[in-house]
Parts: structure tokens; sequence; C-alpha cells
């Protein structure tokens, strides 16, 4: 090319969730079985729609107006009830007019780092998730800004380390949190997320808060909204249907937002995401449509709850497989659908191996493994895959400075969740003595 046409940023575009399949396809065809630990898709993992929630979608198909454009904005009557659902909650009280819809929060995501000045920093988690991450970075052009999330508290974020980066660093615009968190599971504590607010309001920054998991959240943790303990600050809510009906090929996802009027940029900012949302007219009718028909149903509650009982007792079920591990720290996920784990400092070496089988993936990985640098749980987690066919995501693919690797909890089949986490731990332990 005559000019050069990739963008400053280029290289920042990871998404090693998905990455990792390209390498296990290419083992599948020479003839391994494989299980997808790797994404968090509940209906890829055998997870059953409930036959009220298809008749809904099945009675929407029938009505022409879900086959035509929306508003730009979203379909007002599902804007409305979602605002009355947050006022409901009791914290900052909205109008229909303070939400926008996307073709699901990965829109979302991609739209609010694209239209936010480059010089206009975000400081998120690491731990990351990497839609948020890799746009933060790729929009900068800059390794992706971030606070520490403390494995050994529960993965809660360092709020003396976010104020003290945001005061001293003035190119930070907005504080990312995600609420459940992913690859985490964590629940971010009450006092900590009204401590960023605070932050946020004395530094004049505002809070993105991802709150796609929100539904899905196991006591004892607490579930706490931003829309409660945002206050004056400016705040963007991130939610959607994929994780909590679920839906994700419906590829419908929100914004609330907080405080618009109170900051005359950041209604700007606002305003020009809207004006680049009517650019491609809007997002999917038929979802929107559904929405305040499934989460407005009576029955909504009962089957959330039944999802959260499921979840809660898939973690108390891989907290016992890996209870009394050495070298790893299991990190009980509260919320989400997630599980982290972490090795030990200095547990891994790059001599470590696993026996594999199959002689054509063995030479495969190894061949892979030797042709540059991996990170070293990067490095585990490929030899887990050849050997046993389980692919999990490699913690420092979220950005993590912790080497570990992130499960779901997601396998509807007992029998063989139970066996892959058994085989984890094995694997795990003849790994670190090799
Ligand atoms: C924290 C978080 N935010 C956003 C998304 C993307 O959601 P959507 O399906 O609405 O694009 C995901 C998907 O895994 C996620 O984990």
């Amino acid at each position: 090319m005559r000019r050069d046409i990739v963008p400053v940023g280029a290289d920042s575009l990871n998404y090693e969730i998905r990455e990792i399949v390209g390498v296990a396809n290419e083992l599948k065809k020479m003839g391994l079985t494989l299980y997808h630990e790797n994404i968090g898709d509940p209906i890829a993992k055998g997870e059953k729609v409930p036959a009220w929630i298809k008749q809904i979608v099945k009675d929407l198909i029938d009505n022409d107006l879900s086959w035509g454009y929306c508003d730009t904005q979203g379909v007002l009557a599902t804007r409305q009830f979602l605002a009355d659902k947050t006022n409901s909650e009791g914290g900052i009280q909205i109008t229909a007019n303070d939400i926008y819809f996307f073709n699901g929060l990965g829109d979302a995501i991609a739209k609010n780092f694209g239209f936010l000045k480059r010089e206009a920093r975000v400081i998120g988690p690491t731990p990351a998730y990497s839609s948020h991450s890799s746009a933060e970075a790729a929009h900068s052009g800059y390794e992706h800004l971030t606070y520490s999330l403390d494995p050994h508290n529960d993965w809660q974020p360092n709020v003396d380390e976010i104020y003290n980066k945001a005061k001293y660093n003035d190119s930070i615009a907005g504080i990312l949190v995600l609420n459940p968190g992913n690859p985490t599971g964590a629940v971010v504590r009450k006092d900590i997320l009204k401590r960023i607010c605070e932050i946020a309001e004395e530094l004049d920054l505002y809070v993105v808060c991802d709150e796609i998991y929100s539904e899905i959240v196991y006591d004892p943790a607490e579930r706490v909204k931003l829309a409660t303990v945002i206050g004056n600050a400016c705040g963007i809510s991130l939610n959607g249907i994929s994780k909590q009906v679920p839906w994700p090929g419906s590829r419908c996802g929100w914004i609330e937002v907080y405080n618009k009027k109170k900051d005359k940029i950041f209604q700007k900012y606002i305003d020009t995401i809207l004006k680049a949302k009517r650019l491609e007219v809007c997002s999917t009718t038929l979802p929107q449509m559904a929405v305040p028909l499934i989460l407005g149903d009576p029955r909504y509650k009962e089957h959330t709850q039944h999802r959260i009982d499921k979840f809660r007792h898939r973690a108390d079920e891989i907290e016992q497989i890996f209870a009394g591990m050495d070298g790893v720290h299991l990190i009980k996920p509260h919320g989400a659908f997630y599980v982290s784990v972490i090795f030990d400092d200095g547990v891994l070496n790059d001599h470590q191996t696993l026996p594999i089988e199959n002689e054509q993936v063995r030479a495969f990985i190894e061949d892979t493994l030797s042709k540059k640098k991996f990170a070293l749980d990067k490095r585990f987690v490929y030899y887990l895959l050849a050997a046993t066919g389980i692919i999990a995501v490699p913690m420092t693919g979220f950005y993590s400075k912790h080497n570990g690797f992130r499960l779901t909890l997601l396998e509807e089949d007992d029998t063989k969740r139970v066996w892959i986490f058994k085989t984890i731990r094995e694997n795990i332990e003849k790994y670190i003595k090799s």
C-alpha cells in the first residue's frame, strides 16, 4: 500500500477467548475431542430456553412491528419499562430518554470507546474482559490503563490505586468497573463501588459499570447496581439480555446514562454516540420488544432464581474439587458464571509438560510452543488442551499480571462437568510436578 492503512492500536485488538479455538480446531482434525470451557455462551453449553420465553418470541414474530426499524435510541415502551425497573431500586431516577439500545454490549463497548476523544483514557480493572481492555487500548493507541483486582481479597478493586492513578494522570476521564466481573465472577462490595463513584465525583470523571451479569449474584454477596450509589457523578451502566435470559444471539444490549445533564462535556459525548448510532439507523427490534415481556413476566423471577441456585451449586462443587491443592488458588465466584484459578508465584516454568497420547497432537503443540515465547499460563493451557481436550483461557489473555486460567460454570451435563473439573485438578498436579 502506498499509505499505511492500519490504524494505531490495531495490535491491541486481541480476544484470547476465541483465539485459542483456532489451535483447538487444528487438534480436533487430529482426532482430539474438545470440551469448550472458554466461551461464556450458556446456550452453546446446553442450557435450554424455557418454553414460555420461546412462546413470547414466537408471538412477536406474528407482530409485523417486530420486523421493522425502531427508534435509533430503542423501542420506547422497552426503554420506559427499563427506566421504571431502575427507578424501583431506589437510587437515581431516570427516564426512557436516558436509555440507549445497541446490537449487544459488544457494539455498545465499541461505540463508547470509538467515539471517545483519543486523548481521553478510561482506567479499567486487571484482570480485564478483553472487549473493554482491547477497545480502550485500540482507541488510545497505548497500553490499556489498569487498576488491580486483588485475588487475595475476592478480586476487589484497589480503590487507593484508582484514586492515585486518576488524580495524578489527567488523561484519565473515566473509571471502568465490571460488576459482577469477567473473568473473575467477583461481586464488587457496596462500599467499594460507592467509593469509586465518590472518586469520580471528586476528580470530575465518569464511571462506566458493566452490569451484564447483575442478575446473577449468589449470596452472601450483595447485588449493588451503579444507579443506587452513583450520587452526583456522571455514570453509564451497561446491560443486556445475552446472559440473563440467556439470549446472546439476540445481539441486544443497552446503556443507562446517569446525571447526563450535570456536565456539558459528558452530555455532548453521549449525544455523539447517539448521532453515530443514527448513521446505522437502529439496533435489532424484535429482541427489544421481547425485553419487557420476558423480564416483566411473573415466571422470570423464578427462572432467574433457578439459574442463580444452579451456578452457586457449581461454584461450591468446583471449590470442593480443588480443595487442598498446592500451588494454585481458586477464587470462588459470587456472581456470573466464571471461575478463576491462579498459580502461586514461581510454581510454573517453561520445562513443565503433560503426557499427550496422540502423537500428532503432541508434535503439533510442541512445535507451536517452540516457535515463540509463551506466557507460562498460556503454555499450561496449551498442554492441558492437548492432553485432555479441555479449552480454558489463560489469565494473561485477560491483561492479567497473575498466571492462571478461567473456566466457566456453564456445562449442563453434571457428569461431564465434574469430570472436567477433576481432570483439570489432576493435570495441574501432574504439570507442576513434571
Ligand atoms: C462483561 C461482559 N460485557 C459484555 C459482554 C458482551 O455482551 P453482548 O453479548 O451483549 O455483546 C460480555 C460477553 O461475554 C461480557 O462478559
